[in-house]
């Protein structure tokens, strides 16, 4: 099984989001189930508009692009585990923007990681390297070089695996690479044995490049 994630980040209003899910689920997914599993992360408030226009496509599953580190309870603001469970199936944990503009330690990271687990969320944990330290459990660990992130320089085959080599993955856990994913570059990660899926972040924007991406293994 491969996986392909399209995370939107802050992107989209809610008539772009519903535009987007109308047109990706009219494209032709034959012989897909099975083989690629689709998760569309797009910001918190279109979660329920796409998992509802998604439900008849078992393939296409939803995340969120963050979790909260806390049960729920009196936090104002805050989007907890529970509060998800039903719409989505995994969650985005860890992508270096939230390290980077709100101050995400690896302490709070790995409490994300439990309060998913508990409403078996699937967390897609991000590392930027080599240097970031693992959960003690996640089922997919997704590898974003910082320099590789939107800037149209995707890091090679070799480069990805070589950090891979240097992590002390769960057997189970799948391993993802993301950073300037597009319909061009996608399947040289998606046709190797060793990498389990991508992560598209710009191309996933546009229903048509990321269905490319979708079908490109
Ligand atoms: P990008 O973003 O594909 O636009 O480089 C990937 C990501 O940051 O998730």
């Amino acid at each position: 099984m491969k996986y392909v994630v399209g995370n939107w980040k802050a992107h989209k209003d809610y008539g772009e989001a519903e535009k987007w899910v109308e047109e990706f689920r009219s494209y032709d997914f034959k012989g897909l189930e099975g083989k690629v599993e689709i998760i569309i992360c797009p910001p918190t408030p279109f979660l329920s508009l796409l998992k509802e226009k998604t439900k008849d496509f078992p393939f296409i599953k939803i995340g969120s692009q963050d979790i909260s580190e806390f049960d729920e309870g009196a936090y104002t603001g805050e989007v907890v585990s529970k509060n998800l469970d039903q719409i989505i199936d995994y969650c985005l944990i860890g992508h270096s923007e939230r390290r980077r503009n709100f101050g995400e330690t690896d302490q709070i990271l790995f409490k994300k990681v439990e309060q998913a687990l508990k409403f078996n969320i699937y967390p897609l944990f991000c590392i930027r390297g080599a240097g970031d330290p693992l959960p003690g459990k996640s089922p997919f660990i997704v590898f974003e070089p910082v320099e590789a992130i939107g800037t149209g320089k995707n890091e090679s085959v070799d480069s990805v695996l070589s950090v891979k080599k240097t992590l002390s993955l769960q057997k189970s856990s799948k391993f993802i690479y993301g950073g300037s994913v597009t319909e061009k570059n996608a399947s040289i990660y998606l046709d190797h044995d060793e990498i389990d899926g991508v992560l598209p972040g710009g191309a996933s924007l546009n229903p048509l490049q990321f269905y490319k991406i979708c079908t490109s293994s």
